[in-house]
């Protein structure tokens, strides 16, 4: 199956960019995903082409048009209606890779990327848009978020990434972040490549990795790591019990 991505946009020619080289670039000339990249301004009613109005109530920037927006959503959606449409918004859903493995898994998606404040809010109760934020920072415009969704959808589908298991050990596959890798030298600047990954003790050096990735998720992301111990008693027991019962 071929993953279908239509991207609705003020900007076309930013796609494929970074898409076009390496992993996603050859994947797409060997077919396994297309990329539609659509000009939101070709659904404009007036001869001016107009996309987008001052906000109601006043206030700073522009507004893009719920007609214009609504036009173009149901353009995509004809052409691929199994497709979801997600708008990239900083006042979306925050992004997983849980999200990222159902989509890939999928016939595709079509991203709506906005630009000035954002979008008229009617599109979302009229149209089956889901919002999705690539996190707490506010990029110009969709596009370069619509990139790294694309980027990750892309790498997980069939065939497209080298070694299969690099994509079940990496970070957040399990709930953790991955361990970390070093490769020769075996000495730089007086640092080196901790004993137990060149003794070739492939338990040790598992559980080593195991060990890591628990420490490196509990001290930088406790956020994470709360969720992981969490799911880990409730998996146990069967049923969710509060942290302070989880003994530790
Ligand atoms: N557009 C602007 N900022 C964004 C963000 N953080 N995530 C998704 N889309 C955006």
């Amino acid at each position: 199956m071929t993953f279908a991505a239509t991207v609705l946009t003020l900007y076309p020619e930013m796609f494929p960019g970074p898409l076009g080289v390496s992993l996603a670039g050859r994947a797409r000339e060997q077919g396994k995903w297309t990329l539609d990249a659509v000009q939101i301004r070709d659904f404009a009613i007036d001869k001016h082409r107009t996309v987008d109005d001052t906000p109601a109530g006043g206030g700073a920037g522009m507004v893009l048009r719920v007609d214009v927006l609504s036009a173009a959503v149901d353009h995509a959606l004809a052409n691929n209606p199994a497709a979801p449409v997600i708008a990239m918004t900083p006042r979306g859903k925050p992004l997983t890779q849980e999200r990222v493995r159902e989509l890939a898994e999928g016939p595709g998606v079509t991203i709506l990327c906005g630009r000035f404040e954002g979008f008229d809010e009617r599109i979302f109760a009229g149209r089956p848009v889901e919002e999705v934020s690539i996190g707490d920072i506010v990029l110009s415009g969709g596009e370069c978020a619509a990139l790294m969704l694309l980027d990750a959808c892309i790498r997980l589908l069939p065939g497209v990434m080298g070694a299969p298991s690099s994509g079940s050990e990496e970070s957040f596959e399990n709930g953790l972040l991955e361990y970390p890798h070093y490769t020769r030298p075996v000495e730089w600047e007086g640092r080196t490549i901790p004993e137990v990954l060149r003794s070739g003790d492939h338990a040790k050096i598992a559980a080593w990795r195991k060990h890591q990735a628990e420490v490196d998720t509990r001290l930088r992301r406790p956020d994470l790591w709360e969720r992981h111990t969490g799911a880990r008693v409730q998996s146990a027991s069967g049923a969710r019990r509060e942290n302070k019962d989880q003994g530790q």
